[in-house]
């Protein structure tokens, strides 16, 4: 079953193919009203259900409005309305799911559920999000650097902040798209020692970001994070805060992207997400144009 659940899992020769054809669709729109579907519909007749764990405003909007573009019809859920978690197994869920629905994407806590999901249905599963990972949001990532920049194929991409589940899935990219990556940040906050094969650690923030051609940071407290390690977090991570001083030792030329919700002043100032390194907003609407992609990966459409 061709499921989208992480970067590493997905064979890079797709990988490529899910970014140049999200390029490619991208363009073809040509500017056409946001609800004006795609000429060729490849979604046509088809229903896709969004399962939602937890919070969020781009992945929610951008997958719905990325179905109906391509002529399908989407159900939004949010899973404290759904048994999940009320006593039916995660197995049983997914078995009836796939009897009404043709692709499921959910954002969940566990990665457990993530993967139970997929290995019960019958059809395709796409990972919106768990504690470990967000794949479908660097494949959006990746579409922006090479929209700005050309091939990321070993460029040096710079991580300053926590080493989370949106690093995991960078980690992840770095091996399958053959760029250079280096984690910036405090000690316990390392990502998973999984992933150290696939990285360069730098405590020094100033050190990591030399050479850099692109920089990136996300929120220091994750929805999974509990709140009462804000403040000890905060203190940790203050030093590696993406600001002009920090984004000075990078390449002239380099990029800044961030995945959103931002907190303005804490993991990034709004000098450089409004200045003239950062394509957040274009990161942002890309992750429309990167899940048409993957959508169609899926399904074979
Ligand atoms: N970047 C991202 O996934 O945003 P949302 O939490 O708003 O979906
Ligand atoms: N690391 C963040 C990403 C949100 C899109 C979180 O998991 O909350």
């Amino acid at each position: 079953m061709p499921h989208f659940l992480d970067i590493h899992k997905t064979d890079t020769a797709d990988l490529r193919s899910i970014v140049d054809t999200a390029r490619a669709m991208k363009d073809g729109r040509n500017g056409r009203p946001k609800g004006a579907p795609d000429d060729d519909r490849p979604l046509d007749g088809r229903m896709v259900a969004l399962i939602f764990e937890k919070p969020s405003t781009r992945t929610r909007v951008s997958f719905d409005v990325g179905v109906r573009q391509m002529g399908g019809q989407t159900m939004v859920l949010s899973g404290a309305d759904m048994q999940l978690g009320h006593g039916e197994t995660i197995a049983d869920t997914a078995r009836v799911m796939s009897r009404y629905v043709d692709l499921i994407m959910i954002r969940t806590f566990e990665e457990a559920t993530l993967l139970e999901m997929a290995e019960h249905a019958t059809v395709p599963v796409i990972n919106g999000l768990t504690n470990r990972t967000h794949p479908c949001q660097i494949m959006a990532d990746v579409m922006t650097y090479e929209e700005h920049r050309g091939p990321i194929a070993g460029k040096k991409v710079v991580w300053s902040g926590d080493g989370n589940n949106v690093f995991a899935s960078f980690a992840h990219a770095a091996q399958q798209f053959g760029f250079e990556l280096t984690f910036t940040g405090p000690e316990p906050l390392d990502p998973e020692p999984r992933l150290h094969d696939l990285i360069t650690i730098e405590r020094d923030p100033m050190k990591a970001v030399e050479g850099a051609d692109l920089v990136v940071t996300d929120t220091w407290v994750s929805m999974h994070d509990p709140q009462s390690a804000k403040e000890r977090r905060h203190n940790q991570l203050r030093g590696y805060q993406v600001n002009t001083r920090l984004m000075s030792a990078a390449k002239p030329d380099a990029l800044f992207m961030h995945c959103l919700p931002a907190h303005r002043e804490d993991e990034v100032t709004s000098e450089i997400m409004d200045g003239p390194h950062s394509v957040i907003w274009d990161e942002a609407e890309n992750r429309l144009h990167a899940q048409k992609a993957i959508m169609r990966h899926c399904l074979g459409a």
